[in-house]
């Protein structure tokens, strides 16, 4: 398969459904899904487990050099303390170079599907995938919703899970993530040019997905 698949860029803010699209895209069009936030939540929560500090850059690059790929299965990961960790290990540089080689070469080389056979190319999800890790991606897009809708989603969630939590918290902290992910200078979140931008506030997760999709063939004649 190699440089020959198609290559899909997802980006967009915390909780903005990205996953859930991403999820129906790789099963509609057969291909290999990496959600690269796993990659830098493993990096932090590492850092949390060593009893290291986040923001230090020292710290960080350890973290993400020794990164161990069993750890991306953990479901701790989805846990928010991992998910503020994730945060303050993406700002560093050193960090976003080190999962750089990883991202690129699952979306150049893709491993086969769950059932074994080839994947026809790879989706990735992230916040930098279609300015910097694949900028010739095939189909760009940016799914982004307010502040409130996000956080009232994931506050949902949260609760469907059985969890603790309070609105006001969930929206706090999805501002904080939010502008410490567009703040920072190393590959900041922001639209890649050529991206189809979908404000979900006001779409169900069928429309988000019927949009993308349709976007998608229109790029990839495949
Ligand atoms: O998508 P997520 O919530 O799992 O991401 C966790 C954090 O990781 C997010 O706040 C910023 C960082 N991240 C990033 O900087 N670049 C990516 N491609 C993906 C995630």
């Amino acid at each position: 398969m190699g440089t020959l698949g198609i290559v899909i860029a997802i980006d967009g803010p915390a909780a903005a459904g990205k996953g859930t699209v991403a999820t129906r895209l790789a099963q509609e069009l057969s291909l290999a899904k990496l959600d690269t936030g796993l990659l830098y939540r493993a990096v932090g929560f590492a850092v949390l487990q060593a009893g290291g500090d986040p923001d230090d850059a020292g710290h960080a690059y350890e973290a993400a050099k020794n990164l161990d790929p069993e750890l991306l299965k953990n479901p701790a990961l989805r846990l928010d303390d991992a998910a503020q960790a994730a945060s303050k290990v993406a700002v560093i540089a050193e960090v976003r170079a080190q999962l750089l080689d990883f991202q690129r070469d699952f979306a150049n080389n893709p491993p086969p599907l769950d059932d074994g056979t080839p994947a026809q190319g790879a989706i990735l999800d992230g916040r930098d995938i279609g300015t910097t890790v694949c900028p010739d991606a095939s189909a760009k897009l940016f799914i982004t919703a307010s502040g409130e809708v996000r956080a009232e989603r994931r506050y949902k969630e949260l609760l469907e899970r059985g969890e603790k939590a309070i609105y006001a918290r969930v929206l706090e902290d999805i501002k904080e993530r939010d502008a410490r992910d567009q703040g920072r200078s190393a590959s900041p979140l922001a639209a890649p040019k050529d991206a189809l931008v979908l404000d979900t506030s006001e779409m169900s997760a069928d429309e988000v997905y019927a949009e993308a999709l349709k976007f998608i063939r229109s790029r990839v004649s495949a």
